[in-house]
């Protein structure tokens, strides 16, 4: 599949415009420099849907990733294979006007905007792709894809990380909802805990609704240094299940 760059019409563009334009309003004071950085990097804009030949060939040259079409969510398996190649699945349908709140399932503004720019991150992307790679060794087993589930779902889709005196985020959950964004860090209900792998593979994850604990890390190079303590902790904890 490609993106068909030609079939959006003015309504996408203006779509993605108003959501970049309300993210980007506050993302400055919100969001890791890395992921602000990122942005550039893979030249996202705000007044045009991003075309994905474009962003690649800038992506590549900096960590190898590209973006991946897919048609909407994907099985586990192919999910983690790409992932383990380095490239990233996206749909490039865009939610319309009326649905500016509330979507069922990611969109290509989740995908893209929320996901890509850390892409652009060395020790990010390294973590990403090595990741995906623990995870497919062990794709036949449910309990070992639910627990790498649930690390992916406490750094790559809702991590938190400490910057300067703050508090930044880097999680796309977060990025794509201006909301959250915000609750993340502002708000007094959610715990905030420092990156600790065995607690978050003994933490389930909620969908439909702001997270009620988010996961702490110092720096992209912790994420990428704890995957030997991914893989040791994993493979006790697979032990145990099976006796
Ligand atoms: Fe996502």
């Amino acid at each position: 599949m490609i993106q068909e760059y030609d079939k959006y019409v003015a309504e996408d563009h203006e779509v993605w415009s108003i959501l970049y334009s309300r993210m980007m309003e506050i993302l400055p004071r919100y969001s890791s420099q890395a992921y602000l950085d990122g942005i550039q990097d893979v030249g996202l804009e705000g007044d045009r849907i991003p075309n994905f030949v474009e962003c690649n060939a800038k992506l590549s040259k900096k960590t190898g990733w590209n973006i991946y079409v897919v048609p909407g969510l994907i099985d586990n398996k192919p999910f983690f294979e790409h992932l383990s190649n380095r490239e990233f699945p996206s749909s490039t349908w865009l939610r319309k006007k009326s649905q500016l709140e509330y979507l069922e399932e990611p969109d290509m503004f989740h995908d893209i905007f929320g996901h890509v720019p850390l892409l652009a991150n060395l020790h990010f992307a390294n973590f990403l792709s090595e990741l995906a790679g623990i995870a497919l060794l062990h794709i036949e087993n449910e309990w070992a894809v639910e627990i790498l589930s649930r690390l992916y779902w406490y750094t790559v889709e809702f991590g938190l990380i400490k910057e300067g005196n703050g508090l930044k985020v880097y999680g796309a959950g977060i990025l794509s909802s201006s909301g959250e964004t915000q609750y993340s860090i502002d708000s007094d209900i959610p715990q905030r805990m420092p990156y600790d792998v065995k607690k978050i593979f003994q933490t389930p994850y909620i969908k439909d609704k702001f997270q009620e604990q988010y996961f702490v890390i110092d720096s992209y190079e912790q994420l990428y240094k704890s995957l030997p303590e991914i893989k040791s902790i994993l493979a006790q904890e697979l032990k145990s299940v099976a006796i």
